[in-house]
């Protein structure tokens, strides 16, 4: 994702002003200056609808924008397809400019490469389902028997085969919706935008449109921009979350980093609900400074080593840094009291392994069937981290508030983990 060739669509400071007094250029200059939105609207008679918006969407990536009412959500999607007209800044979508493209170039975009669904799914109300699906291809000059084809492919997809001679009204609200999704799919977009698509839908009916939405993005390869006031929805589906406020973007993250990293205190109330723990992976637990020693290194120095981390498992790596084994403190202890060094044969167990994308609930598992540390390692077996059972409880704990002032309150994670793993040895407790 970090792939720069893979960005399909980027907003380069992007701001749209709802300006009827004619001075757009002062209040840029103002918002550059960094004057507030009430102030610019009191002073300079403007809204500010979307201020200096920055972001780029992967190929591929589910991007969903979040924001109180009026934070601009609306107005930055419809203007990334200049369905309004952006005042100021750049919109980049394959590799060209949309800012610069003439009203027929644009339509162009829209028709090939853009779907949007909004919140009232703008369905026709006399005309069939099917024709719904199949509204816009006409226009994009696709045959007659084409048209029907994708228009019923887009149906299948969405779960309303057999509705298709039906008009909206005999539908309920979730099956507009997905008469709304069939017509943007039918036209095979790059993009897919949504505006609050799920809104208008009962709390399950809207899980179980989500749920199948999330499929579809995946089987379908789409790229999709999600506005969303809900905030399971922006976990669930988001593969990055925008945060606005006011017209600006605040913050964009991943969910788990949004939770467990919120960049201010609008942010945090945002995503107060959800528990951290959920959206915990390998990489937001593990220490990435695991205890490594390579065959043939002296077991003394690993001894030093072990009793300096106070940690009582070393990994043995091999020069590319590929895990080839795990030691105990017991067998590298006995190994440096006959003066030897390490070497991959008797007492090297094969260590527990997880990748750094596994899920906090799949890593506990793992962690309880070991008394050594679990490996994280890389698919070419390269050695990224590892993680304890006290690093796994360290980051379930995470909220809760230690009194800095006295280190007895926090527990001793790392002395309890000699007890925790089995292997407690009173000389080493006592260092
Ligand atoms: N046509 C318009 N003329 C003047 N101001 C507008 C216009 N459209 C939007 N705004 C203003 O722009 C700001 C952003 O509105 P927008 O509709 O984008 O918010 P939103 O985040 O989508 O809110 P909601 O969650 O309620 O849909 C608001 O202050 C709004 O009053
Ligand atoms: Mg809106």
């Amino acid at each position: 994702m970090a792939d720069e060739n893979a960005v399909l669509l980027e907003c380069r400071k992007v701001s749209k002003l709802f300006n009827d007094e004619g001075n757009t250029q002062q209040v840029l200059k103002a918002i550059r200056d960094g004057v507030g939105k009430d102030e610019i609207q009191e002073k300079l008679g403007t809204v500010v609808g979307v201020r200096e918006a920055s972001f780029k969407v992967h190929r591929g990536e589910f991007f969903v924008i979040m924001g109180l009412s009026g934070s601009g959500k609306s107005t930055l999607i419809r203007t990334l397809i200049r369905l309004i007209e952006p005042t100021d800044g750049e919109i980049i979508i394959d590799g060209e400019d949309i800012t610069k493209l003439s009203e027929d170039g644009m339509r162009k975009v829209r028709r090939n490469k853009v779907a949007m669904v909004f919140q009232h799914y703008g369905l026709l109300p006399h005309k069939t389902v099917l024709e719904n699906a199949e509204y816009g291809l006409k226009t994009r000059g696709i045959s007659w028997k084409e048209r029907r084809e994708k228009a019923q492919g887009a149906i299948d997809r969405v779960g309303l085969s057999g509705w298709e001679s039906y008009r909206p009204s005999a539908l309920s609200g979730g099956m507009q919706q997905r008469v709304g999704l069939a017509r943007a799919l039918s036209h095979d977009p790059d993009i897919l935008l949504m505006d609050e698509p799920f809104s208008g839908l009962d709390p399950i009916v809207r899980r179980q449109m989500q749920q199948e939405f999330g499929r579809l993005q995946n089987e379908e390869d789409l790229t999709t921009i999600l506005v969303t006031h809900d905030l399971d929805e922006a976990l669930m589906l988001g593969d990055r979350i925008a945060i606005m406020r006011d017209g600006e973007i605040i913050q964009i993250a991943t969910p788990d980093q949004l939770v467990t990293n919120p960049a201010d205190d609008y942010v945090a109330s945002f995503v107060e609900g959800a528990s951290p723990a959920r959206f915990m992976v390998a990489r937001s637990v593990m220490s990435d400074d695991p205890l490594t020693a390579r065959d043939g290194d002296s077991a003394e120095s690993a001894v030093e080593m072990m009793r300096e981390r106070k940690i009582w498992s070393t990994f043995i790596v091999d020069g590319g840094n590929k895990v080839q084994g795990v030691m105990s403190w017991e067998t590298i202890q006995r190994l440096a009291q006959s003066g030897g060094t390490l070497h991959l044969g008797t007492g090297v167990r094969k260590p527990v392994t997880c990748d750094s994308e596994t899920p906090i609930d799949e890593l506990f598992p793992l962690v309880l069937n070991t008394r050594h540390p679990v490996a994280v390692v890389d698919d070419r077996g390269t050695l990224q981290g590892m993680i304890t059972k006290n690093m796994l409880l360290e980051a379930l704990a995470h909220d809760i508030d230690y009194d800095e002032e006295d280190p007895e309150s926090k527990p001793d994670l790392v002395a309890s983990e000699v007890e925790t793993s089995n292997q407690p040895s009173n000389e080493v407790t006592s260092v």
